[in-house]
């Protein structure tokens, strides 16, 4: 498209220097949505500076709750109590995060009507499991135009088990069952480090949660209106630690991660030492080297945390798409999301897509050329692509990237990088 934003790269230096890894956006659009539970003022802290935690700012603002950005990255968001529970089409579509509001306000209110949450560019994604767990605390569900409309006089405490340790669906669950008369036992429930971080503020305003990080999540509900406010910092954002870890490794650098929590980043790390990186825990950052020569490719397969992460799988395949040898890439989460195997290709790399797997065939050096990000993960796998890649790389489709990485050029260009945005 003409006049398009897009982000050039050149092929750079090996990356030197630190770098502050942001807050996670897995975490903060939810931690903004559970301001829905109590009234009153909160402080969010380590804000990633990003277009998502806007749009989600609109969709609470529409419900109610007042949201002002202050200087630096801290968020103030203000619950007067005059909420609306109702999620319109035009904000619900513009971001997968919008279904987080569901739980807190049927939990809280009762009831709720939801735009049905729209699929990514990398394939659909359905809400059963969401709607299956509130369905077995009481809630009653009715698809009509469009929307879900959610109703219960108050939810009941239930043993549910999830049949996939979805992210999404564990976050609905937990954040009504705060409110539910009873015990709710979520089996099988998803364990990122951002679901703790979730548990950890929602215990801050008086929940009653164990099992944070297990697969096992109890819940025992409390009164309505016994929760409180909170001023709450965000959990640092492994996949935006990840993308500076994957530019370092590409360039052959050596670069400290300001605030990235080795703990929450393990399986990643040990699969980065196999391919030769040396990384070092300072308790709250870490230092990364590069081997002297090429990377070594390794074999990788996406899984629910703490396997490696889906969102990881780009940045990976972009590694190996330089490395040394040959390294077969399986996604278990989202089968469609290899959409951006197709520009790397524009760029020389060698890889050959079947169903789930992909292989990819280290080559010496990737040339620049322009490049479409498909989706946020892969877009940020492009400009790690291009700081390898001899020449230009051209990416367009930026906006993707600016959903969820909070400067990132600039970031880059501290460490060194040749980029810029036009
Ligand atoms: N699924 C169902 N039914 C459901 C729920 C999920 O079939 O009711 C399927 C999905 O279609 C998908 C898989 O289960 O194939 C995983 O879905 P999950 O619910 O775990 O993911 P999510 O909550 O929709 C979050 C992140 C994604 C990340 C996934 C997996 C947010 C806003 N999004 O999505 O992040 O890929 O977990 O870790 O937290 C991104 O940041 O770019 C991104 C896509």
């Amino acid at each position: 498209m003409e006049g398009e934003e897009r982000i050039i790269v050149r092929h750079s230096a090996p990356l030197r220097g630190e770098v502050q890894v942001p807050g996670a956006k897995n975490s903060v659009l939810k931690l903004m949505a559970i301001t829905l539970l109590a009234d009153g003022e909160y402080t969010l802290t380590n804000v990633p500076d990003i277009a998502d935690v806007t749009i989600m700012g609109d969709l609470l603002a529409a419900i109610g709750v007042r949201i002002t950005r202050r200087a630096g990255d801290e968020l103030t968001m203000v619950n007067a109590g005059e909420i609306r529970p109702v999620a319109p089409y035009e904000l619900v579509e513009r971001i997968r995060a919008s279904i987080n509001v569901l739980g807190p306000l049927l939990g809280r209110y009762g009831s709720v009507t939801l735009s049905l949450p729209g699929g990514d560019d990398f394939g659909s994604r359905p809400i059963d499991m969401h709607l299956r767990g509130l369905e077995a605390m009481g809630a009653e569900f009715r698809i009509r135009h469009g929307n879900v409309e959610a109703r219960a006089e108050r939810l009941h405490g239930a043993d549910i088990t999830l049949e996939f340790p979805s992210v999404g669906a564990t976050e609905n669950i937990l954040t009504a069952a705060v409110h539910a008369k009873g015990t709710t036992v979520i089996d099988n429930a998803a364990r990122e480090p951002e679901i703790c971080d979730l548990c950890a503020m929602l215990v801050g305003m008086g929940a009653e949660i164990e099992g944070a990080g297990a697969s096992t999540l109890v819940i025992h509900g409390v009164e309505p209106g016994s929760l409180r406010p909170v001023d709450h910092e965000v959990v640092t954002d492994r996949i935006q630690a990840a993308t500076y870890l994957a530019a370092t490794a590409i360039t052959g650098g050596e670069v400290v991660l300001r605030g990235a929590r080795a703990e929450h980043m393990e399986t990643l790390l040990r699969r980065f030492a196999e391919m030769g990186m040396t990384i070092t825990d300072l308790g709250g950052s870490l230092a990364a080297w590069s081997p002297p020569g090429r990377l070594h490719s390794i074999d990788v397969a996406t899984l629910p945390y703490p396997g490696i992460a889906t969102d990881y799988k780009p940045l990976i395949t972009t590694l190996l798409s330089v490395a040394d040898g040959v390294g077969i890439v399986t996604e278990n989460l989202y089968p469609g999301r290899f959409r951006y195997v197709e520009e790397l290709q524009r760029l020389g790399a060698d890889i050959r897509t079947d169903g789930h797997h992909a292989v990819v065939r280290g080559v010496g050096r990737l040339s620049g050329a322009p490049v479409r990000a498909p989706d946020i993960r892969a877009g940020a796998a492009l400009v790690v692509a291009g700081l390898a890649a001899e020449g230009e790389t051209a990416i367009s489709g930026v906006h993707h990237v600016d959903r969820g990485y909070d400067d990132l050029v600039g970031r880059l260009r501290s460490l060194g990088a040749d980029i810029t945005r036009d």
